[in-house]
């Protein structure tokens, strides 16, 4: 297994993204989204794309990951781990060495606990509220 840093085309991006069962925009959004994004991270067995993650974000303070998808034949064998392990890296080589920068998103109900397991904290609590979200159409 193996994780490669921006290889990944829009067309891979919908094989995944559908793969999960997730509504896909059309070629030409999913474009202009690869094209604003800090960095794709594509996980390959062998040749072929197994997982993804994308990392958008200001460069400075905050990074936003979107899209976090393993296809479900190889979910829970530690793609998604491999691929948030790079990540962080990724975003420690990229920051300022001397800044703390957040790193955030908004999981699905059934990846609650795969972020938990690679050390993210849940919202609300004590001194924030849940994460909030609107659709623009
Ligand atoms: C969530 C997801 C990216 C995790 O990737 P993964 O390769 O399955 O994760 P890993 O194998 O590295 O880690 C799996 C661990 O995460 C946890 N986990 C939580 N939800 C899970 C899920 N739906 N599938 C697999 N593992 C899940 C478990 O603790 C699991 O450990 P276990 O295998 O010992 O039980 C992947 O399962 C997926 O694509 N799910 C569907 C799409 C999705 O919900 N994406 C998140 C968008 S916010």
């Amino acid at each position: 297994m193996e994780v490669k840093v921006n290889t990944l085309t829009p067309e891979v991006f919908l094989t995944l993204y559908q793969s999960v069962g997730w509504e896909a925009p059309c070629i030409e959004q999913v474009q202009t989204a690869l094209e604003n994004t800090i960095a794709t991270f594509t996980c390959y067995d062998n040749n072929t794309a197994v997982g993804m993650v994308r990392l958008i974000g200001d460069g400075g303070m905050s990074f936003y990951i979107k899209d976090f998808a393993v296809i479900p034949l190889y979910q829970s064998r530690g793609v998604g781990s491999l691929l948030m392990e790079v990540l962080e890296k990724y975003i420690k080589n990229f920051k300022n060495r001397e800044w703390t920068v957040s790193l955030e998103l908004i999981s699905t109900k059934d990846a609650i606990s795969f972020y938990k397991k690679n050390g993210f904290e849940e919202r609300p609590c004590d001194w924030d509220g849940p994460g909030m979200f609107k659709m623009i159409r």
